[in-house]
């Protein structure tokens, strides 16, 4: 087990915030730990960073992010989040998206890229990973959260979208583990971590975290890096690195 996988076993701090933000607040927590052990002062870009609640998380653990989204409103709330926070000088927003990029970053000058919940299909994300490749800096990270396909079904038969719940169990083109890590590997790039988000939080019903939210952030910390919910949590983080060498 490498140091990028082992932040994910324990360790973390407590700050008591309500359930629904449980799983995103450990995600914020793992992320700061893994880059803390990259450096200080990295340069960070966000890409989909949305309102920038991760930019905002980075920005604080002292990292310069700049969050590229092609939502206007997502990049006025990024703004206001930052103006709010006293963040405005580590942390700035532009409009752009994943064929944009390498318009607005030059190539070579990245420390990390965020790339959380952006794209949900197999379809545009090869192009996502191998635009990000070239604007990092050879064996810079890459910090990418997906949505996967099959906890989705669940939720959708869970609420008796029967018919829906089989489309997207029969869709191979949404992501989800083996297809994120098959992308990875094509695109050359080296998984260093893989954590679940939302591994337990995600289940427990709000009346049951009522008044323990601390004990939950701690068992969802347990059972984040545990290989056997990988497949089955809502959501999979994977912290990987390239060499910046183009892929065979
Ligand atoms: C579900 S939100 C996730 C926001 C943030 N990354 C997070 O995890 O909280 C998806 C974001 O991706 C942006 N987006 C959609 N397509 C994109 C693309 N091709 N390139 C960059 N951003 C995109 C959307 O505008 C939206 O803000």
């Amino acid at each position: 087990m490498n140091e990028f996988q082992q932040v994910g076993s324990g360790n973390r701090r407590s700050t008591g915030r309500r359930r629904r933000s449980t799983a995103q607040q450990w995600l914020n927590e793992l992320l700061v730990t893994q880059l803390d052990l990259r450096g200080s002062g990295l340069n960070v870009v966000d890409l989909g960073g949305g309102t920038g609640g991760i930019a905002a998380a980075l920005a604080e653990a002292g990292h310069t992010v700049l969050v590229i989204d092609p939502s206007p409103d997502a990049l006025a709330a990024t703004q206001r989040r930052a103006a709010e926070r006293e963040l405005s000088d580590r942390m700035t927003a532009v409009q752009g998206d994943t064929g944009t990029l390498a318009e607005i970053v030059p190539p070579g000058s990245v420390d990390v890229f965020t790339f959380h919940r952006v794209l949900d299909r197999r379809e545009g994300t090869a192009e996502a990973l191998a635009a990000m490749a070239t604007t990092l800096k050879p064996g810079g990270l890459l910090s990418i959260v997906i949505n996967q396909r099959l906890p989705w079904v669940w939720q959708q038969a869970e609420a008796g979208n029967f018919d829906v719940a089989r489309e997207i169990l029969q869709d191979g083109g949404l992501l989800d583990r083996p297809v994120l890590l098959d992308l990875l590997a094509a695109g050359g790039w080296e998984v260093l971590a893989e954590h679940g988000v939302g591994v337990i939080a995600d289940q427990v019903p709000e009346a049951a975290a009522e008044g323990h939210s601390d004990e939950l952030l701690e068992l969802e910390a347990a059972a984040a890096g545990n290989s056997a919910y990988l497949e089955s949590a809502t959501r999979l983080h994977v912290l990987a690195t390239h060499s910046g060498a183009a892929a065979d």
